[in-house]
């Protein structure tokens, strides 16, 4: 590998992404990979903490392998491989449980969440869920992890255990710091802009799919929740909805806020939701097509993550195998 940063991020195959991950993690990442050495993860141990159909979980896992290519990421400059394929994150994570209290993990706002959406299924692995997160990112010499404001508390747990093993057992983690791109860090949802962008959403109107296509995204922009007020103004706490759309609007074009204002001045909130849906759709369509495209090709899929795997037990390995040295385990005798 280049001698640049480690740059490590995942996203579980939990369905099909929406822009909320697309602005707010995925195109971050294509954008990195050239500055660090980048390491992208499909986080499916993660997604099997809620109930799966084990076949459109494995469906959901080539989706996502697409769409990180149709993003950008680039296998032949970054590593991209599946959790799974990569055991040193289920060894690891048995280790630095055991330096991790449940009430850290029971005060973890996710946890905390997805335990009232998912009542029937309050398991050990949703509760431990930040332990294999922060895992993922130690295995690596993890520098810099793009997420999106929502894994903030993950990652500064992660931060927590990694300085805790170091006082411990000495030197042995790097510690890591959280990017966490400003403007795009919390998209919210359409309908309910008071919560983020979610893809299990049981309303299908409050999020943009990124399977969705052009009339879709129109449509699903024409109902978005706003307010009587009819101006095109950034107030984030008098106007979330309409300050949702114009965080979307100069995502997807670079315009900046004044400049998206001053466009939309004396216009109507009817053609500016037309606006920010045309230049949504504009981005995202060829990604779907390409991703579309990509998953015709599930062998290229396989090798592409075959590779990663590879590279990544390397690196991931190296690391296992100095914490367990750190931690007392006798090192087996290879005959
Ligand atoms: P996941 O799959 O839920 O989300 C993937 C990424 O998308 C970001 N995100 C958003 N960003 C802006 N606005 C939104 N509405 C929005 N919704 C989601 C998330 O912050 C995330 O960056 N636990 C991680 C997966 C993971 C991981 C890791 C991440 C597993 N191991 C190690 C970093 C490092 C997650 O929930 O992803």
């Amino acid at each position: 590998m280049e001698d640049k940063k480690i740059l490590f991020s995942a996203v579980q195959p939990s369905g099909i992404l929406t822009l909320g991950n697309y602005l707010g993690a995925l195109r971050n990442f294509t954008a990195l990979q050239n500055d660090f050495n980048g390491i992208f993860a499909l986080a499916d141990l993660h997604t099997l903490t809620v109930k799966q159909e084990p076949a459109v979980l494995r469906q959901n896992t080539y989706e996502l392998t697409a769409l990180y290519l149709a993003c950008g990421i680039d296998p032949e400059k970054s590593i991209l491989f599946a959790q799974s394929h990569v055991s040193a994150h289920a060894e690891l994570s048995w280790i630095l449980n055991t330096i991790t209290y449940p009430g850290e993990l029971s005060r973890m706002t996710q946890f905390k969440d997805k335990s009232r959406n998912h009542e029937d299924n309050i398991n050990m692995g949703l509760m431990d869920y930040p332990v294999l997160m922060a895992a993922d990112i130690l295995l690596y010499q993890t520098e810099l992890v793009p997420v999106g404001a929502d894994q903030k508390q993950h990652l500064e747990l992660a931060r927590d255990i990694a300085i805790r093993f170091n006082n411990r057992y000495g030197e042995t983690f790097k510690v890591p710091e959280a990017y966490i791109s400003k403007s795009t860090a919390r998209i919210m949802s359409l309908s309910e802009p008071d919560r983020k962008m979610s893809k299990s959403d049981a309303n299908l109107n409050a999020f943009i799919s990124m399977n969705d296509d052009k009339d879709t995204v129109i449509k699903k922009f024409k109902r978005a929740v706003t307010d009587s007020d009819n101006s095109v103004v950034f107030d984030p706490e008098n106007k979330p909805g309409i300050s949702n759309l114009l965080s979307i609007y100069c995502a997807v074009t670079g315009k900046t806020v004044k400049e998206a204002e001053n466009e939309f001045s004396g216009k109507g909130y009817g053609d500016f939701k037309l606006a920010v849906g045309e230049a949504v759709s504009s981005v995202i369509e060829p990604i779907r097509l390409k991703k579309n495209d990509l998953l015709k090709n599930k062998d290229y899929l396989d090798d592409v993550l075959s590779i990663g795997a590879s590279k990544a037990e390397r690196l991931a390995y190296r690391t296992l195998g100095k914490v367990y040295k750190k931690v007392g385990l006798v090192p087996r005798k290879r005959v």
